[in-house]
């Protein structure tokens, strides 16, 4: 496939039907004005096609990658995102429209990102939010870096250790990620990249404590089967230290 940015504007809009399974007329609107604003200079190609967002691999014109992450409209979880947006107290304006609300999903995860990495937690440094639409740093060398579900830490104590450090530093934060598992974890070259911060939330939000409790327990539970030594209670401490 040749790259996007070697194409017009028309041939821009063939191959981003292509890539995409269910075509969106307002995405592809939305990459293309990041094109014009410079964000990015074109797609790659896709990365993932997961069940909220499909996530592909851009390209600047200094030709650093980028991931773009493009969430779903028209087959997302419409009602779960709604729910979980209006609990939020950062977003009290948002309208049980559609298009609005993943938009709105598209911010959270941009200032989540933001705010994560000021904390001093590895992640993605996001570059730009518009629309549905977000752009930020590639994680990986040659290729992406994978998950810890799909490739597991060579050294799971030393590699849990980093996972604290990081929970430790957005509880600090007054964050909770609220998905946290080896699914969002990615392995960089054996160091922790937490990932995916759509549903990451202040402690304002009545449901800090449940989400606390949710991402404390996946992530016991994973490097418990990797023959970490811990438990709930004891990563509950852990985090908890100033
Ligand atoms: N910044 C990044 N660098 C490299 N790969 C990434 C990056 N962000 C996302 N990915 C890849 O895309 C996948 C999906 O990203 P993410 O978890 O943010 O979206 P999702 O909607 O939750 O998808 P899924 O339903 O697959 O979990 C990740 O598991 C990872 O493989
Ligand atoms: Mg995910």
């Amino acid at each position: 496939m040749l790259p996007f940015h070697k194409h017009k504007r028309s041939h821009f809009r063939e191959e981003f039907k292509t890539l995409n399974d269910i075509f969106d007329l307002t995405s592809e609107q939305t990459v293309w004005k990041l094109i014009k604003q410079g964000v990015i200079e074109g797609l790659e190609g896709p990365l993932s096609i997961g069940k909220e967002a499909n996530v592909f691999l851009a390209i600047t014109k200094d030709d650093e990658r980028r991931v773009v992450k493009m969430y779903r409209v028209t087959t997302c979880d419409f009602n779960k995102m709604y729910a979980y947006i209006a609990a939020d107290p950062r977003f009290p304006s948002v309208h049980k429209n559609r298009r609005q609300v993943v938009s709105a999903w598209c911010q959270r995860e941009f200032r989540n990102l933001l705010k994560a990495r000021e904390a001093g937690c590895r992640v993605p440094t996001p570059f730009a939010a518009l629309n549905n639409v977000l752009v930020m740093e590639f994680i990986g060398d040659e290729s992406a870096s994978q998950k810890v579900h799909t490739e597991a830490p060579a050294h799971p104590k030393t590699f849990f250790d980093q996972v604290v450090k990081n929970m430790q530093l957005l509880h600090k934060a007054g964050l909770v990620h609220g998905d946290l598992s080896q699914f969002n974890i990615l392995n960089c070259d054996e160091e922790p990249v937490l990932i995916d911060f759509s549903q990451t939330t202040t402690r304002e939000n009545p449901n800090f404590e449940e989400y606390l409790a949710r991402d404390i327990k996946n992530v016991a539970a994973y490097f418990v089967k990797l023959g970490v030594k811990t438990s709930e209670e004891r990563l509950r401490k852990k985090i908890m230290v100033e």
